[in-house]
């Protein structure tokens, strides 16, 4: 057993199969969801139950798409919209529509050319990625192969030293700020994971958290996300700790994983810039609300003062729609992106964000709306 966080491999084969969709086969896909049973065929079972998974039931993770596909548009007529701009921008850095790629783990698990395929998807579609620590590429080769804004994902695990120096060496590589995770004192219930018996393959490293004195208890071999990696997280964060995270950095550090107003103005309160509305795609804790039901509280409560990201169950582009309805100001994807990953690389990926971001043209033109600032809280509450 090698002494970074290399681990056994378990299971059938944890490479996915090696054919990429043709760019004919993929210009004939239309729905996430295609690619999703395309990726469950060619994933191991122990990948594709990771990438699927949630805690618990799956409660939450069912209510993140529903809550969404319930809310009517209530769309605009004889309003000219044969000139639009999906266009918007996040600190002051322009996107070709309001979309992230949400921070998600292991990309080399879908494909081998991991990250580096996802930052050259995103840069190609005009949008930012956002790396999870959890990445198998270094933090570094993501920012090198960018053309686009590039953040980072951050716990503030049990080593304030290491997590110290993780945070200047995220500023050196260039990335345009940090994203937070405060969702996961622990980790949720993952049933799914323990039955396949998940392990980071052996291939693979978490490239960006590779310190030999930093193993867990168990040396990174445990079973399940929980023992492999649960050194990086912490179950005594509070508010200060944001504080000190805030002081760490020029960047703009956005809180991911809120899910009530107070939290939100209280954030806002200790320095962060920017709040991610999440419940880590259903992940952590089963019951928590929808997203879509805990963002108009919070853009209410937050009240423009920061940006306001919604990630969780947005599958189409009126899902985009209805989250900036509801006072977001972009929205982040995760499965799709490694949905896309897995069936065709870059490739694959492009072609998940180019469906996202025609579906989000179209939506707004049928809406009514010719640009990003129409799109506004009537039409889903049309006044009388
Ligand atoms: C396989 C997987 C791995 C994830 N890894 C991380 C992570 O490392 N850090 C983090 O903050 N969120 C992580 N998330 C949560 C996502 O950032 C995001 O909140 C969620 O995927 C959004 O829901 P969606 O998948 O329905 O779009 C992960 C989600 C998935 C599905």
């Amino acid at each position: 057993m090698s002494t970074n966080a290399k681990v056994e491999v378990l299971g059938k084969s944890d490479n996915p199969a090696p054919a990429d969709l043709s760019t004919a086969a993929l210009s004939a896909l239309y729905r996430i969801d295609e690619f999703e049973e395309i990726a469950r065929s060619k994933l191991s079972e122990m990948a594709f139950a990771y990438y699927a998974g949630s805690a618990g039931d799956g409660r939450t993770l069912m209510r993140n798409r529903s809550a969404w596909e319930e809310l009517s548009i209530w769309y605009r007529v004889m309003v000219d919209v044969s000139s639009r701009s999906t266009a918007t921008t996040l600190f002051d850095k322009s996107m070709a529509f309001p979309l992230l790629s949400a921070p998600t783990a292991l990309h080399k698990m879908a494909h081998p050319d991991g990250e580096l395929a996802t930052v050259r998807a995103c840069g190609s579609a005009g949008i930012p990625m956002v790396v999870s620590s959890l990445s198998t590429t270094t933090i570094e080769e993501i920012c090198a192969a960018s053309t686009g804004p590039v953040y980072f994902q951050i716990y503030i695990g049990q080593d304030r030293g290491f997590v110290k120096e993780l945070v200047q060496r995220v500023e050196r590589a260039g990335c345009a700020g940090l994203q937070l995770t405060v969702d996961a004192p622990v980790w949720g219930l993952r049933e799914r994971e323990m039955k396949t018996g998940f392990r980071v393959p052996e291939h693979l490293t978490i490239a960006n958290l590779q310190r030999t004195d930093h193993l867990g208890p168990t040396g990174h071999v445990g079973v399940g996300i929980a023992e492999t990696l649960g050194w990086t997280i912490t179950p005594s964060l509070k508010w200060q700790d944001l504080e000190w995270m805030v002081a760490l950095t020029k960047l703009p550090v956005m809180l991911k994983g809120v899910c009530r107003a107070d939290d939100a103005v209280t954030a806002v309160r200790h320095g962060a810039r920017g709040i991610v509305v999440s419940n880590h795609g259903g992940r952590q804790l089963d019951g928590a609300p929808a997203t879509a039901e805990a963002l108009p509280r919070i853009t209410e409560a937050v009240a423009s003062r920061v940006p306001v990201i919604v990630d969780g169950g947005i599958r189409r582009g009126l899902d985009i729609l209805r989250a900036l309805a509801l006072g977001a100001t972009a929205v982040q994807v995760g499965r799709p992106i490694l949905w896309g990953l897995s069936v065709a690389g870059e490739a694959g990926v492009r072609r998940v964000l180019e469906i996202l971001s025609s579906d989000f043209d179209r939506s707004m033109a049928l809406a009514g709306c010719s640009t990003v600032a129409s799109i506004t809280r009537d039409l889903l509450h049309p006044r009388g």
